[in-house]
């Protein structure tokens, strides 16, 4: 029997659909292992089910003699060089397609966390200053209405955009490649260069892929272009955004907030994001609803079971060129 391992914590169900063709190595108890104990763990297995978290590199695949699939539990895949990967004849697979509703879904909560204060509203309420209900409390800006700028108008992005017309904001958007006018038109979505997108959208929201050409993609300059009124909502990648020039921003309230799920160095944060009222903070969960979490790691898995024991092209397959 071909053995796999799962170098994080997964769905029982995930386990025994992997137990039926495999011998699994698990980790269910979620334990820190070393990079010196998982490349123990690996050294002898044909597949690794990783975590978003796991850098799978040169050092790592030379502990993995054998192995001839990564299937990763996320979409993206910048903890994996792929060129590694394709060197040593290594698929590479992600998981596509199941998470985009529910990070699509967080996305809009954050945009709105962060346009109406709620966090900031939640820690006033919980730190016992209430005192009464007046007009002028709290006030924040209306999402809708307001022109939506999407960075990044791939699957996620374009599920962003239809629920952005439900609050009637204006859509525009900025990726590598135009799409086609049908689905602009369907989205109501308008393509627009970056330095257009940041003069004038009102939500700035990230939702592209990190790669060395995207890293710091928002720093000073980007943000110096940014409405003051605007928001930064950041459910891509961290490294995207220049952290400290954010940071630099949000204390000279040159934009208005921002609503973060992913950071530089996570899950190391830079402490100063934490003394910032403006600014909503979550622990890269865009995509974690239990049912989206368990379709990813069933994903990951079934990718696992269609090169590995039935000896087909893996349903994700991200190196395959
Ligand atoms: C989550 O961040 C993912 O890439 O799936």
């Amino acid at each position: 029997m071909k053995k796999v391992v799962v170098t994080r914590e997964v769905f029982d169900e995930t386990i025994e659909c992997l137990e039926e063709y495999f011998v699994v190595d698990a980790n269910q108890r979620d334990e820190k292992l070393s990079r010196e104990l998982i490349f123990d763990k690996i050294a002898d297995a044909d597949g690794i089910q990783t975590a978003s978290n796991d850098r799978v590199d040169e050092e790592f695949l030379a502990a993995a003699r054998n192995v001839s699939i990564i299937a990763n539990t996320a979409v993206g895949y910048n903890n994996i060089d792929l060129e590694a990967c394709s060197k040593r004849n290594v698929i590479v697979t992600n998981t596509p397609g199941v998470l985009d509703q529910s990070v699509a879904d967080f996305a809009i909560g954050l945009m709105i966390a962060a346009c109406r204060r709620m966090g900031e509203a939640e820690r006033y309420l919980r730190s016992g200053n209430w005192r009464s209900v007046y007009l002028k409390q709290m006030l924040g800006i209306d999402v809708h209405g307001a022109t939506l700028g999407l960075v990044g108008f791939g699957r996620i992005g374009q599920e962003i955009a239809k629920r952005a017309r439900g609050f009637s904001m204006r859509t525009l958007y900025h990726s590598r490649n135009q799409v086609d006018a049908n689905i602009e038109r369907q989205l109501g979505a308008e393509f627009v260069n970056k330095d257009d997108l940041l003069r004038q959208a009102d939500v700035v929201m990230l939702i592209l892929p990190y790669s060395p050409a995207t890293h710091h993609f928002i720093g000073e300059a980007e943000l110096s272009l940014m409405k003051e009124r605007a928001v930064l909502v950041n459910v891509a990648r961290g490294g995207i955004v220049d952290d400290s020039a954010l940071i630099r921003a949000l204390k000279d309230r040159r934009i208005y907030a921002a609503g973060l799920d992913v950071f530089e160095g996570e899950p190391a944060i830079n402490p100063e994001f934490l003394d910032l009222e403006n600014v909503v903070l979550s622990p890269h969960i865009a995509s974690g609803s239990e049912s989206t979490r368990k379709a990813m790691a069933m994903t990951a898995a079934n990718n696992l079971v269609e090169v590995l024991a039935h000896g087909r092209p893996p349903l994700n397959w991200v190196n395959r060129e």
